[in-house]
């Protein structure tokens, strides 16, 4: 997900208005239209929490599109919700299960989109490969956390960095799950897609 420095990905009340920037970082690298679009078609399916479901909607209401095209998209929720499009799933329940019973054996690469509450999930149950975190250049002071209460440390393993003119640093994490158990290596993926061979 993209964040504010202070590790905020929306304000309290959802609102991504801060997103809007106006940093320039002289001698940072510039966006590749290119290179976003194989990003993009590299993931295999969605995954996402159902308040990031509801933006999704109301974005799409608003005529910004729905950014995941005809990819499959998990929901994650436990109530009934408005359904437009026969690629988008709902499900409720144990979620190491789902992700290790059914959409590993189906998908290589699952990007779990967000938000703060699917990914502390996600961390703390040691579903995810990667941490993509994009630090965007602004301090909102409150908001939703990148990692709604995850309980645990994680160690992570830094892999890349990249400095964009927007002033936005994109930072690619491995994520250290130190009590694997033998039979259950790093699993899933968030925010950036799993890279498993299958
Ligand atoms: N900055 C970014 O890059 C970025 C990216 C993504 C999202 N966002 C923003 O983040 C905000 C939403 O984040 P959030 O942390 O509030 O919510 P979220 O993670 O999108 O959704 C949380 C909700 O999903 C459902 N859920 C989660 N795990 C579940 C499970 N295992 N089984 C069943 N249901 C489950 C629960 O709701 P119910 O059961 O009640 O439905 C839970 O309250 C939005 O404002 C969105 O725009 C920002």
């Amino acid at each position: 997900m993209a964040a504010s420095l202070d590790g905020f990905i929306a304000r309290r009340d959802g609102r991504v208005d801060w997103m809007e920037t106006s940093d320039e970082f002289v001698g940072g690298d510039s966006m590749d239209p290119g290179f976003v679009e194989a990003f993009l078609k590299a993931i295999d399916c969605y995954v996402m929490g159902s308040r990031t479901y509801e933006t999704a909607l109301s974005f799409e209401a608003q005529g910004l599109g729905w950014p995941y095209g005809d990819k499959p998209v998990f929901v994650l929720t436990s109530r009934k919700l408005p359904r437009n499009r026969n690629t988008v799933e709902f499900h409720s329940g144990d979620l190491a299960q789902f992700v290790n019973g059914r959409l590993r054996s189906a998908f290589r690469s699952i990007w779990f989109v967000g938000g703060g509450v699917l990914s502390g999930e996600c961390l703390r149950l040691g579903l995810a490969d990667e941490v993509r975190y994009s630090i965007l250049p602004v301090l909102i002071g409150d908001g939703i956390p990148f990692f709604e209460k995850l309980g645990r440390d994680v160690a992570l393993h830094l892999t890349e960095v990249k400095g964009y003119k927007s002033g936005t640093v994109a930072l690619r994490y491995e994520v250290r799950y130190e009590l694997k158990t033998p039979n259950q290596p790093a699993a899933g993926s968030f925010v950036k897609g799993a890279s498993r061979e299958k």
